[in-house]
């Protein structure tokens, strides 16, 4: 008999992170990594020089810690942005150990003084077990005293913000058509992203676990983090009425014994 096919989760379709690179990734993206990983370094201030990227990407925040010293692991399942990572490294002449793993089951045990989940790499399991499982898996991969940096979406400012549909015009002339639906009493937001490039149409469904500040600190501390520091952008302003992202950061004590 034939073995039933488990149906691939959304952000198993590497045709997602293909046709949505031009504009999830343009070149000011990119290039801003810089600034972000300066600041990343002054919110999670560590000692150490050992950097963890989870979901790394095209390896933005990779090669801008790289180039400050770090020896850097990019974990990414995805790769077609793997292989972006790798040749954008290449040109940069920087040394970076790519890993092709799903953040769920990457843990390497205290081999990390920082780790960074950047531009909303979180969220993504139906299964919200699972996200705890990340963050269960970054704890143990810290080494006591490492911080762990995480910065997305947070659901305060998206019920700020919300709006049910948009369109826009991309840089390379194709239209992107957004839709968005709050699902499951303000658990998780649904989007459908069209796609309209010379003429063909591509559709991506996906859905995100939406977490408020609250949520995302008490889910960090359950992993052990010790103290979680919430911040409303990347400069360190509070998390409060203005915030833009959430950001929090969570330390691996010193002497700590792993709760999950
Ligand atoms: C929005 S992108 C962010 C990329 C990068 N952090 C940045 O700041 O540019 C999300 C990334 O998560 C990766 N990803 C998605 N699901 C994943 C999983 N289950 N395990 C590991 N990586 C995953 C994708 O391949 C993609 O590179």
């Amino acid at each position: 008999m034939k073995k039933p096919t488990k149906n691939k989760e959304w952000f198993e379709n590497e045709d997602f992170w293909r046709e949505t690179y031009p504009f999830m990734f343009p070149e000011e993206r990119i290039a801003s990594a810089d600034d972000t990983v300066q600041k990343a370094l002054s919110l999670a201030n560590v000692k150490g020089k050992s950097a963890l990227d989870l979901c790394c990407g095209p390896g933005r925040c990779s090669i801008a810690l790289s180039r400050r010293g770090f020896s850097v692991t990019g974990v990414d399942r995805t790769k077609f942005l793997l292989d972006k990572a790798r040749a954008r490294a290449r040109v940069a002449k920087v040394s970076i150990e790519w890993f092709r793993a799903d953040m769920r089951d990457f843990v390497r045990p205290e081999s990390y003084d920082l780790a960074l989940s950047m531009f909303t790499s979180f969220g993504y399991f139906e299964n919200r077990g699972e996200d705890e499982k990340v963050l269960s898996n970054v704890f143990q991969s810290l080494r006591p005293g490492g911080a762990f940096l995480l910065e997305m979406m947070g659901k305060e400012i998206l019920a700020k913000i919300f709006q049910p549909s948009s369109a826009e015009t991309l840089p390379d002339g194709s239209m992107l058509v957004d839709r968005h639906q709050i699902i499951d009493d303000w658990s998780r937001v649904q989007n459908e992203w069209t796609i309209i490039r010379m003429g063909k149409v591509r559709k991506f469904n996906f859905k995100l676990n939406l977490y408020s500040g609250r949520e995302l600190l008490e889910k960090m501390e359950q992993a052990g983090f010790d103290p979680v520091q919430l911040y409303g952008n990347m400069n360190g302003d509070v998390y409060g009425p203005n915030a833009k992202r959430l950001v929090a950061v969570g330390r691996k004590p010193k002497r700590s014994v792993s709760r999950t």
